[in-house]
């Protein structure tokens, strides 16, 4: 399948996964992070592997400005792009008023307004690509806050809405965009992580893979959805909330080791 893709944070996890992955699919990949030299690594076993000459795009996509040399490149070299796997994220696990404001400003930079940025500029590229589409990764997290984890659960949230609107904003340029929620998995996404008041970490042991997440990018590339949840739970608790939102609130507390009591008036 001869499809030309734009993966961003594509240096770790599941932006390396998908790659790896789309590549052996037979994919032209172009790999979009910060860390250069990761990329690199990536591309070399990606051109062992047989994959046509993968791209390298070094970028911060907290700093816009350098978005727009790497989108420059894409339509110089391809003209046209077939798919944007809009995956590039950063988390904290941090208590709001833990957060100071650089901190939280720098989340809603690249988890929001940086996916937005990389859909805007792309469009026009996306516009001439082959069945365009987007995939758009979210997490289960953004249908349903969850405590200690509010800022990050937050820009989800801001980037579900986004992609459900741009769905319907884009079908006139028969662009399908795919939500996509993954659940809890299994990457260096928590090393990473902020912990200002070292709040304990998730129990990888029942994680999905970032290869799992990989598999549903590539399913919905080939038959977008409006959206997948990668655990019914959580689609079950997000509905919860909406019809029982002190049910779901307490439901969730429970299973995370929450102390919660309602609020005495
Ligand atoms: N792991 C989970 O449990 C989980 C669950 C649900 C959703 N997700 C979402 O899945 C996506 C991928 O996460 P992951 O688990 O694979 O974590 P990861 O291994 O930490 O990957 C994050 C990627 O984002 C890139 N990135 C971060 N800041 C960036 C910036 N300013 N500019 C450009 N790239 C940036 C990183 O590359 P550089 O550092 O090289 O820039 C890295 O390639 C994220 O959006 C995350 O929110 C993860």
């Amino acid at each position: 399948m001869n499809r030309r893709v734009l993966i961003t944070g594509a240096s770790s996890g599941i932006g390396a996964a998908t790659a790896r992955l789309l590549a052996s699919r037979g994919y032209s990949v172009a790999l979009l992070a910060r860390r250069e030299d990761r990329l690199q690594r990536l591309a070399e076993e990606l051109r062992k592997a047989g994959a046509p000459d993968p791209m390298v795009l070094a970028c911060d996509l907290a700093r816009p400005a350098t978005l727009e040399p790497c989108i420059e490149r894409l339509q110089r070299d391809w003209g046209a792009l077939d798919l944007l796997v809009n995956n590039a994220g950063v988390g904290y696990r941090a208590r709001v008023e833990e957060l100071e404001d650089a901190k939280l400003e720098h989340l809603f930079r690249v988890n929001v307004l940086g996916s937005m940025h990389a859909c805007r500029l792309t469009l026009p590229l996306l516009r001439k690509g082959d069945a365009p589409g987007v995939v758009l990764v979210a997490s289960v997290v953004g249908r349903r806050g969850i405590p200690g984890q509010s800022a990050y659960s937050a820009s989800k949230a801001a980037l579900v809405s986004f992609g459900e609107a741009l769905r319907i904003e884009w079908a006139r340029d028969n662009i399908a965009v795919s939500i996509l929620e993954p659940a809890l998995t299994a990457t260096g996404f928590f090393e990473a992580q902020e912990n200002p008041a070292g709040l304990a970490a998730p129990d990888l042991s029942r994680a999905s893979g970032p290869e799992e997440v990989a598999q549903a990018v590539w399913m919905l590339d080939r038959h977008p959805r409006p959206e997948l949840s990668m655990r019914w739970k959580w689609r079950v608790l997000g509905m919860l909330s909406i019809l029982a939102p002190r049910l779901s609130d307490r439901m969730l507390a429970r299973r995370l080791g929450e102390r919660w009591i309602a609020p005495q008036r």
